[in-house]
């Protein structure tokens, strides 16, 4: 039985209505996938899930995963699949992913695909996972890296080029001192690039084999992106029943 359309439906002003279930934002590094996230999970009530930032917490709290991690991410390179699709099995027993939850930065590869594929059933109100992808491209791809600082209190993100903060280097919010990722540097960006377009580029035909998947333009500002996200997942949402009852007759 498909749940899709008693679940979540389109109105007329193109916002999602209902419950948004598994969302999968996918880009290359410094496309906006963070900032997005972060703003309509606040908007839906669910959460975020960025794996890049569960394995930075590991890192930093030194645990075994972690300590595993911190080479590969300090190279730009993936973290092997297997501690990867672990940890976010872990992360999605938590009750808070009942109505739905955006992954962030995952699947990275087609392995990890595969795996949630299996691995996504019942939870979120059994909707189908869907995908929507923001483009940007190389050079402001740079330019965002490279400006991109965050605040280590509440997460905010900022970049010292496109959206500063209003005292140099100090977070609006609370005060603290900014800091920068130590793989936001130019040369770790490339391999990053390299990384993301020879494992992750194959995830998006992935989902776009499925009719499960769009994509926008990233280069817009962030609240024009938003919508366009927005607009993509009500789309993907009103038409996924169709598509779904297809696969299954
Ligand atoms: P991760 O933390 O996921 O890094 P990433 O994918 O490279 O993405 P970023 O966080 O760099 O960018 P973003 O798209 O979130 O952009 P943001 O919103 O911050 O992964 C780090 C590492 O962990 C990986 O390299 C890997 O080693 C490991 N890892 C993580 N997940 C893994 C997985 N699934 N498998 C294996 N390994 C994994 O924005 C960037 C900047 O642009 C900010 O300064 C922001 O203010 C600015 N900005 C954003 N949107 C706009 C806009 N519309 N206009 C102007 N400026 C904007």
């Amino acid at each position: 039985m498909t749940l899709a359309m008693a679940d979540a439906h389109v109105d007329v002003s193109g916002s999602l209505k209902g419950k948004p279930g598994p969302i999968l934002l996918l880009g290359a590094p410094g496309a906006g996938k963070g900032t997005q996230a972060k703003d309509l999970a606040a908007k839906w009530g669910i959460p975020q899930i960025s794996t890049g930032d569960l394995l930075r917490y590991n890192r930093d709290h030194g645990t075994p995963l972690g300590s595993k991690a911190k080479q590969i991410m300090d190279e730009g390179k993936l973290v092997p699949d297997d501690l990867v699709n672990e940890m976010v099995a872990e992360r999605l027993k938590q009750p808070d992913t009942a109505s739905g939850y955006i992954l962030d930065g995952y699947p990275r590869t087609l392995g990890q695909a595969k795996w949630l594929d299996e691995h996504v059933g019942a939870d979120a109100g059994a909707l189908p996972v869907i995908a929507v992808s923001i483009q940007v491209g190389y050079n402001e791809l740079l330019r965002r890296i490279t400006g991109r600082r965050i605040c280590p209190v509440c997460g905010t993100i900022y970049n010292i080029y496109l959206q500063p903060p209003k005292v140099d280097e100090k977070c609006d919010l609370d005060g603290t001192p900014l800091v920068r990722r130590s793989d936001d540097t130019e040369e770790v960006f490339r391999e990053r690039m390299r990384t993301y377009d020879s494992q992750t580029a194959p995830v998006v035909e992935h989902y776009r084999a499925q009719g499960r998947f769009e994509a926008v333009d990233g280069s817009k500002p962030v609240n024009a992106v938003a919508a366009e996200v927005e607009a993509a997942v009500a789309r993907l949402r009103g038409s996924g029943t169709d598509k779904t009852e297809k696969q299954q007759s």
